[in-house]
Formats: structure tokens, sequence, C-alpha cells
């Protein structure tokens, strides 16, 4: 006999006078005079089960707590009129039990699992409660039927799936490496990947030709809602394909998780040069939901005589650029100013200068700006004319340093949306090309994406040249990134030299890539999904933990299990390491 009939939520009207055997947990209990109804539920939902004084486990039930696991025998039965709860799919009916069959008690929880208002620490160090909640069950059950939308199409147009070692070497994606040291091996170790790159390439170089996995990846770097220090890749390469190619296939994947998962057809994705994204946008990660955009002002402010504008505005490295809020006089009081400006002085600004468009018809009695007396008249006939303003907008600026000025107007471009609900819904992909293939941060090239990265066909020179590569981004989150690969052993110590990798130090962390580019590499590019942020901003989430399991928690540690956790004496000496004593959660 089976042990469940039916899950909670799939019992109905079909079922009545039927028994049935459900097993889940108690919800609710309510005694009405001795007769004690009981909300059972499971992932599928909730059925309003009731015992009757006269059965013979009654006293066991009188003693059910919240979320004790309960399995019972019992006849479905219409509820009594007036009694039915629409808004459950099994609210039509009741199940009278006749026996438990099973049952095991909880202990008091201490705290409603579905209540949102629960702190983010103690959902954390009670995650197995947490996974209860109908938030959790949801989300994990999105997470998996969109993994298997993405194995399905994958699949389909011929990918084959290859597991990629976990212990390995590292693989350079911008973060720390985690290190696990070798015991047969003293004085060497391992690093957990941060992203299979290397072994996918040489899959293609081992004609493989299209290759995917589903990689856990892992980053010692520091945390934000959108990054865990362990996460999931779908990593995908291809060869014989160009960037074009890459990008057109993997946005028909995209289209086709959407379609199975919210039944959205998406139009084609806009494609955005990098340069224009930190022009327009300060981030390489625009938000087209977000209507603020910047306005860059250089060329109408580099005459000007407010220095604080016209430096900038003038040197290479520096911008003027500003954002407007529509109507902003109205919303914003002193004190709304007086606190974006410490926002943006929080994150390093200088100030935060403004113009309150009261009226056009004469500028300088009709605009309210503590920069005012530093315009002349032309300039700020110029300026109004950029910045198509209409009367009631305020309009900020931000100059400086280019990275400074991107970072604090972007910020603030962000929180006036959140402010006034300025947001407009729906899902905004966007491609983001032209990447540079590297940058200069004090004086030393950085790749923008990986050393692994193509330069664009005909560059003249490869520390100026652009990138072969392409990021996806969806309302301001990066959801992935890739390129086409260097496919020649010169280029990629030429590209190793430029980022300061000596040739031996090539040799030894990366020689088996460069030794199996010289037998025969085909062509080849690919891209990776950040899997969590996929499943966290379909899902309309604001963090990453909302999708994992058992994630992390901001520290890079687990509130569940304590890890990571202390190893004894023993444990060091067998890895040939000897450790400075630290104190206990120290
Ligand atoms: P990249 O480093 O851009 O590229 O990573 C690809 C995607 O992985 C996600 N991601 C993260 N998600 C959660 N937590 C993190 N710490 C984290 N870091 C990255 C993002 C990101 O877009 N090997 C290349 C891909 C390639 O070139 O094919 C790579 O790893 O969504
Ligand atoms: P100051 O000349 O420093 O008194 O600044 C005059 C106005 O310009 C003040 O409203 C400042 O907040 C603003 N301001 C100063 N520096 C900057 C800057 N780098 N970017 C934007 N506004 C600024």
């Amino acid at each position: 006999m089976k042990r469940r009939s039916h899950y909670c939520g799939q019992v109905g009207k079909n079922d009545i006078d039927q028994t049935v055997r459900l097993c889940g947990w108690v919800s609710r209990a309510r005694d009405h005079g001795g007769v004690i109804f009981i909300d059972l539920f499971d992932y599928t939902g909730l059925v309003q089960i009731v015992a009757h004084p006269e059965m013979n486990d009654f006293s066991l039930i009188e003693r059910l707590t919240t979320h004790s696991v309960l399995c019972v025998e019992g006849l479905v039965q219409s509820r009594p009129e007036g009694t039915e709860n629409k808004n459950l799919s099994s609210g039509s009916v009741e199940v009278a039990i006749q026996k438990v069959t099973w049952h095991n008690t909880a202990q008091a929880l201490g705290y409603d699992v579905n209540d949102p208002k629960v702190t983010e620490a103690v959902r954390a160090s009670n995650r197995v409660l947490d996974i209860r909640s109908d938030t959790m069950q949801k989300s994990l059950r999105f997470r998996a039927k969109m993994m298997a939308a993405m194995r399905s199409y994958l699949d389909h147009d011929q990918f084959l799936e290859v597991e990629t070692p976990i212990l390995t070497r590292p693989t350079p994606e911008g973060a720390r490496d985690y290190i696990v040291p070798s015991r047969v091996h003293p004085g060497h170790a391992f690093a957990l990947p941060q992203s299979p790159q290397q072994f996918k390439q040489m899959l293609m170089m081992a004609a493989i030709d299209r290759y995917y996995q589903f990689a856990r990846c892992f980053r010692d770097e520091d945390l934000r809602a959108d990054r865990q220090p362990e996460f999931t890749q779908l990593d995908i390469e291809m060869s014989f394909m160009s960037a074009d190619e890459v990008c057109a296939w993997a946005e028909g994947l995209m289209k086709h998780v959407v379609q199975e998962m919210l039944d959205v057809a998406l139009p084609t994705f806009p494609v955005m040069s990098y340069d224009d994204a930190l022009l327009y946008h300060g981030t390489d990660a625009p938000n087209l939901a977000n209507p603020v955009k910047f306005i860059p002002l250089d060329s109408v402010l580099k005459g000007c005589d407010f220095q604080v504008f016209s430096q900038p505005a003038n040197d290479e490295g520096g911008r003027v650029a500003a954002i407007k809020l529509a109507g902003g006089c109205e919303k914003l009081s002193r004190k709304d100013l007086d606190g974006y400006t410490k926002q943006v002085m929080a994150l390093g600004a200088k100030g935060l200068a403004y113009l309150k468009i009261n009226d056009l018809s004469d500028l300088r009695a009709g605009i309210s700006s503590p920069i005012l007396k530093f315009l002349d008249d032309d300039t700020l006939k110029n300026l109004v004319n950029e910045l198509q303003v209409e009367v009631g907008d305020v309009v900020f600026f931000g100059a400086g340093e280019n990275r400074l000025v991107n970072l604090t107007l972007h910020a603030l471009a962000k929180q006036l949306a959140t402010d006034f609900d300025l947001f407009e819904p729906g899902l905004h992909f966007i491609w983001i090309r032209d990447f540079p293939m590297f940058e200069r941060v004090d004086g030393t090239l950085h790749a923008v994406h990986h050393p692994f990265t193509a330069p664009e066909e005909d560059y003249q020179d490869l520390t100026q040249a652009k990138a072969q590569a392409y990021d996806l981004v969806l309302n301001g989150y990066e959801l992935g990134g890739g390129s086409i690969r260097i496919a020649d052993t010169k280029l990629q110590q030429e590209v190793f030299s430029l980022l300061g990798i000596d040739e031996a130090h090539a040799q030894q962390e990366f020689g088996h890539l460069l030794h199996t580019l010289t037998q025969g590499t085909p062509i080849h590019g690919g891209l990776a999904f950040g899997i969590d942020r996929v499943c966290m901003v379909l899902q309309g989430l604001d963090s990453i933990r909302e999708v994992i399991a058992f994630p992390k928690t901001q520290t890079a540690s687990c509130a569940l299990t304590k890890a990571p956790g202390l190893v004894d004496d023993i444990q060091w000496q067998e890895l040939s390491l000897k450790f400075k004593k630290v104190k206990s959660g120290g």
C-alpha cells in the first residue's frame, strides 16, 4: 500500500468519499471545542484535515506542534457550507482523519517561516526551515525548471555536457583563488576553478565542437547581493563560430528560457558599445529600465570659467555629466537634496551641484542653484539647450575623474529611480560589445575580460585594441559574458607578457594551454551565464541568496554548518603546513 496517495494540494472535489493517505507538515492547528482542524502542507499546497475526539490518536493530535510531520489516512468530505476557502485548490473539501500512520514532532520553531519580516540572519541560520517557506520552495523549483529548460535547448542543439576538474590550477577571472593544499605533494596546492575557462578551450582543441556544463565556480572576492564565493555558471563553448554567431545563439537560448519560464516572447536584444554604456549610463552593465540617463557635458563646459567643471571637461581622464529628474522641483525638498549630496560624497564625490529649473523665460532668475553665480550667461544658455530641460526639472552634475563620476552619478540615477518609482516594468536585455582588451589601472594593464580573449581581427596596437568580447545584461545585472578566444600561441604569449606574466611564469601556469594551442586549434569562443543571477532576475528577486539552497553569508561563511571550520594540528601536519594559532571565530 502506498504511504501517500495524494499530495496535500492535489486533494479536491473529485476525491469526495474516497480514502486518501496524506503526508505533510502541520502549518496551523485550531481547536474548535474538541474538534481539531489542522492545515497540513507540502510543496504543492495545503489541505485541511479534521480530527474528532473519538479517534484513537486524538491525544497525539492535540499535542502536535507547528511543523511537526504527520501522515494520516482519512476520508475526503465536502466542507460544510460557508466554510469553503476559495484561495486553496483543496478549499472545498476537508479530510476526516481515521488514523495517524506516522508522525514526527517538531520542536518550537521560534518564528513563522513565511513572515517576510524575519531577518536574513535568522533565516540563514535556520536554513532548513527557511527552505520550507513558500518563497524558497517556489524559488528552488523555478531554478530547477529553468536549468532543465536550458539543458534541453543545449542537448537539442548538439552540445555535449562535459565535466571538468574542481581540483585544478588557477584560472584567472579577476578574483582570488580558493586554494586546496595537497597532502601528497608538500608545498603544492590545487586551486578551485574560478571558471572552467581553460578546460573548455582545450575541449574545443580536442574536437568536442560544442560543450556545456553547469559548472560550480569559486571566487574569493568581496561579496555583494549578486555575488557568492561559490556559484554556478552555465558554461558554453563552440568551435568555428564568430562573435555575432555566438551572441545570436545565446540570445536564442535566453529567449527560449524566458518563454518557458515566464511565457514572455522577447524582441531582439539591442546592442550597445562599451564606450556608450559608460558615456550614457556610467557602467558597463546599464539598466535600460531606468529612464534616468547621463547627459555628457564635456563639450559644453570645456570653455566655462567654473574650474570644477572646466578642468575635468578638458582632462582626458575626467568628465562632466548630468542627470535629470523630471518634475524634481516639486518632488525634492532641501533635505532630500542634502541627503543625495551626502550619498554621493560618501562614494567619493567632492560635491553635488544641481540646478532647479523654475522658469525658462529668464534663465538667471528662473534657475536656482548654488553654482549659478559661477556660470556666465552663454554657458547657462548652452547648458539648458544641451540638457533639454523643462520647467520643474532638477539637474544634478558630476564632475571629476571618469571612474568617480560614473560611479556616483550611476548610484544617484539608481537611487532617484528607486525613490520615485521610475523603473519601467519588463525585462530589458542588452548586449554590450566592443570592450577594450585592456584597461590601465595605476599604470599597469589588466584584462577587461580574461587573458584568453581574442582582439579584433585588424588591430594595429594590441594595447589599444578592442576585444571580440560580449556581455549580456538584464535590468542592470551582468548575466553572462564571453568572447572569441586567442587561438594562437604567439598572440597568447604576447597578451600574457602585456599583463606582466613573464615567459617562465606563463609556462609554469599555462604551459598546458600554450602547448595544446600548437596542436591544431579551431577558432573558438563561448560564454558563461551566472545561473544564480539569471534565476534571481527572472524571478524579480534582489539577492542571489534567494535562489541558492545553502548560500554563504556576506562574510563568506555558512551560517548553517558554520563552515569554514578550524582544522586540527594533525591535519595541518599531514599537509606539511604550520599555522599561526587563531582564536576560534577570529
Ligand atoms: P565571468 O567572470 O564574466 O566570465 O563570469 C560569467 C558570469 O558568471 C556570473 N558570476 C557570478 N555569479 C555569482 N557570484 C559571483 N561571484 C560571480 N562571478 C561571476 C556572472 C557573470 O556574468 N570564463 C568566463 C566566461 C567566458 O569567457 O566564456 C567567465 O567566467 O553572471
Ligand atoms: P564649491 O565651489 O566646492 O563650493 O562647490 C560649488 C557647488 O558645486 C556645490 O554645490 C558643490 O556640491 C558642487 N560641486 C563641487 N565639486 C563638485 C564635483 N566634483 N561634482 C559635482 N558637483 C560638485
